[in-house]
């Protein structure tokens, strides 16, 4: 194999930057050319592709973001771009190629790969932790460290002021990162998709808090069936007339920031296994972690299968430490 291309995609994750490297660094070492593709499929219709060389990855493993940049395309779903997208490929001479993102990258990646003939790899790069096959994405773990200092601050004015918070975090159909983030800082309920909430018992627990003098604070999955923040706010307002209501959402600032060493490491090794299994030939897989071990799995089962979103273990935490509603 003599050119490997690698692409970001979708939301923007602290570690891409380390997967970056190891993808390119693996290449030099093994004498493949390595082949950035900008902003993700949407760069792949535009043919926004650039050689890269060691030194354009000096320096960016401590980066947030993506230093080639990422999209969500939506052309891309659409044959006549991929056709673009894939005469792109050709005229570049791509031998393979690895993607980086969630689900939808690895969408994009199987529709690829029916068109055409070309070993592809998927790793997992999102805050979210959703991806199926894998224990761990990309930027999941340094989210959830950022989101803990957030709520540790937000604490200590919800305290001072007797306020009950409503703290939304991220995870569009997921409640990872809201579930984890809500044991580690030691919120008081948390509210996620994958679950059915009683708001008449959470206004319950709120009032116990109250006369027990504990703190408030309460953490709401973005895809939560009540809404966000600030509607399961308006939603409490009127049965807990008394209490002072403020809703927070955390918002980007949970994709951004350096990734901290856990991220880093993982990204780099995942990086460097993709270009291993390239060479390998292997095609359709996506790398995954178990433990402290990387595998792979086909892409597929990483794009239709469903993560198991709380372990029973976890829910037994959860129910006696703070309160699933
Ligand atoms: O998929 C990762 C994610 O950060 C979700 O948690 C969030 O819902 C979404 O991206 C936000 O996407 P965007 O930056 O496009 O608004």
């Amino acid at each position: 194999m003599k050119k490997i291309a690698f692409l970001t995609s979708g939301g923007d994750s602290p570690g891409m930057n380390a997967c970056i490297r190891a993808i390119v660094k693996s290449c030099l070492h093994d004498a493949i050319i390595p082949v950035a593709i900008k902003d993700g499929y949407k760069g792949m219709i535009e043919n926004q592709f650039l050689e890269m060389k060691e030194q354009d990855v000096a320096n960016i493993i401590q980066l947030g973001g993506t230093i080639i940049g990422t999209a969500r395309s939506e052309e891309f779903k659409q044959a006549d771009f991929r056709l673009r997208a894939i005469n792109h490929l050709k005229a570049n001479q791509i031998e393979g190629l690895i993607v980086i993102g969630g689900d939808g990258t690895f969408t994009g990646a199987r529709l690829l790969s029916q068109e055409m003939h070309i070993p592809i790899i998927g790793i997992p790069g999102t805050i979210d932790n959703d991806v199926y096959g894998t224990d761990r994405t990309i930027g999941y773990d340094t989210a959830i460290n950022t989101i803990v200092g957030a709520v540790d601050r937000i604490r200590d004015t919800a305290f001072s002021h007797h306020r009950v918070f409503f703290v939304e975090v991220m995870g569009r159909h997921s409640g990872h990162l809201a579930l984890n983030a809500a044991i580690a800082s030691g919120a008081d309920s948390v509210l996620l998709p994958e679950s059915h909430e009683s708001l008449d018992l959470l206004v319950e627990q709120i009032l116990q808090r109250n006369k027990l003098q504990k703190g408030n604070v309460i953490l709401v999955a973005e895809g939560d069936e009540q809404g966000g923040s600030i509607e399961l706010m308006n939603k409490l307002k009127p049965k807990l007339k008394s209490f002072d209501l403020r809703a927070t959402v955390l918002g980007h600032i949970q994709r951004g920031g350096s990734p901290n060493a856990f991220d880093r490491i993982l990204a780099t090794r995942m990086g460097a296994f993709a270009v291993e299994l390239l060479q390998e030939n292997q095609t359709n897989l996506m790398i995954g972690s178990k433990g402290d071990e990387l595998h792979s799995i086909p892409i597929q089962d990483g794009i239709s299968l469903k993560k198991d979103p709380i372990s029973a273990e976890q829910l037994k935490i959860v129910k006696k430490i703070l309160s699933l509603n």
